[in-house]
């Protein structure tokens, strides 16, 4: 099984690039099957996310083409068979999305229920509501969802809780229904938006996106297209967390300065400098952190995804902070991990109060899921002393080159394969 082994206490220093939205790339992959004829996709990030999304395509007859590392041509034309087998969907939480796209294109769709991160209860219950709501019928048998409809008809859908997946479930198959369907309570994080402008790009008409009411206009056909992902908002979070960390004083080059300002905002209150330019922000850290408070809302709130990085950087800052989980009923698994380090974390369902120590000490740890295990890069980056972090497939699901990316800054880190070990696939 596969390790980081990470001196901890190097100041991160230098120049980072960001990589393109893996969010937005595990929807734009198999909103392709809607195009007649091939697209290319640019600015995808190389991570194995992307590839598990290029084997499901490959399983049901399309063509992949490889431009360059992140750069591809995918022709979907001879895709036949709408069928998702567990075996693939298993691994990723967004195979859910081949539902809405085969959907859109075959008026049937059969995808195993997908795995990915273990957040405690993941329903899809609002993504069945929509698909209802376009006239598809639903049934779930043997772990197998199918999808059916005679017509899709454009329809008002009204979300109970915001959800992102459910937002681009219904517009992939509402880009093909019959009329005007509108969306209400829907999400408006950053990738929804680049799905929009993608699917657009290929002629639908959606508008809204963005906003808390998306209309989508159905149309009869979509073009081939050729479109650049936007960059990882996460990603960046991540690498001006760990620059903050470490004391550091780091440029996160290729990002859209506005999708990080609730990050950018929480940085500043504990006393770290973020100067934004027009594509990048530098990161300084002078090491003293103030404590504060945060609460993870749907965008343009704190995003969940930054969670456990936020909360590993509190605990190296002076006084009592309190970390509200406000999208997941179990997103502090992680905590006990950090707890291995020297942090004093206590957890009372969705609250952590965190008593900020000011430092770390390095332990053998686990990465719980793709976000703890980027919050236990960031802890062994500040932490005196060796780290090993285990089960590192999570982390290689989200974040492009990581190893060579700090390294580039200034981490002693190493990624370290033992032989004759099978390679635990990314769930
Ligand atoms: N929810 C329902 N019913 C549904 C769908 C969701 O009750 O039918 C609830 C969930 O239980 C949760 C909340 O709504 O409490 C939000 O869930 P959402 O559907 O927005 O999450 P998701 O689409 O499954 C995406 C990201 C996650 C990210 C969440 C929230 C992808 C592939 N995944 O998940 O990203 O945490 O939105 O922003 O886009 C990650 O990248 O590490 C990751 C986990």
């Amino acid at each position: 099984m596969d390790k980081f082994v990470i001196n901890g206490g190097n100041r991160l220093v230098g120049e980072v690039e960001i990589s393109g939205a893996k969010n937005a790339a595990v929807a734009i992959i198999p909103a392709t099957i809607l195009a007649e004829g091939p697209c290319r996709i640019e600015n995808l990030p190389n991570i194995s996310d992307v590839s598990i999304s290029f084997d499901i395509l490959r399983e049901m007859g399309a063509t992949v083409k490889t431009i360059n590392k992140n750069t591809v041509e995918i022709d979907t034309t001879h895709v036949s068979n709408p069928v998702v087998p567990y075996e693939m969907a298993k691994h990723m939480r967004a195979s859910y999305y081949f539902l809405g796209a085969l959907l859109g294109r075959f008026k049937r769709a059969s995808v195993a229920m997908p795995g990915g991160c273990d957040f405690g209860v993941r329903p899809i219950d609002q993504h069945l509501k929509g698909f209802k709501s376009l006239g598809a019928e639903y049934s779930i048998d043997y772990g197998m969802i199918d999808v059916t409809a005679d017509q899709l008809i454009g329809s008002q859908v009204y979300f109970d809780v915001v959800s992102v997946g459910a937002t681009i479930n219904v517009l992939l198959a509402a880009v093909r229904a019959k009329g005007l369907t509108i969306i209400e309570n829907a999400a408006k994080e950053p990738h929804i938006v680049d799905l929009a402008n993608f699917l657009n790009s290929m002629g639908a008409e959606i508008m809204g996106a963005g906003t808390d009411v998306i209309k989508i206009r159905g149309v009869d056909h979509l073009r081939s297209t050729s479109y650049s992902i936007i960059p990882d908002q996460i990603e960046a979070g991540t690498y001006m967390v760990m620059a903050a960390a470490t004391k550091g004083d780091v440029l996160v080059k290729n990002v859209i300065p506005k999708h990080l300002e609730s990050i950018t905002a929480k940085l500043e209150k504990m006393g770290v400098e973020v100067t934004e330019y027009d594509d990048s922000v530098r990161v300084v850290s002078n090491g003293k952190l103030q404590k504060t408070s945060v609460k993870t809302l749907p965008h343009p709130g704190f995003p969940t995804d930054m969670q456990p990085q936020i909360t590993t950087l509190l605990t190296l800052a002076e006084g009592t902070s309190i970390v509200t989980e406000g999208v997941w009923d179990n997103r502090f698994k992680y905590v006990d991990e950090l707890r291995r380090m020297g942090a004093d974390i206590s957890v009372d369902g969705k609250v952590a109060v965190i008593e900020g120590c000011g430092s770390l000490t390095a332990a053998p740890v686990r990465a719980t899921d793709l976000r703890a295990g980027a919050a236990m890069v960031i802890a062994a980056l500040a932490a005196q002393g060796t780290t090993e972090i285990e089960d590192i497939y999570h982390i290689e699901r989200g974040y492009e080159e990581i190893v060579n990316k700090l390294r580039s800054l200034g981490a002693d880190i190493k990624k370290i394969s033992i032989p004759g070990t099978v390679l635990k696939k990314a769930l």
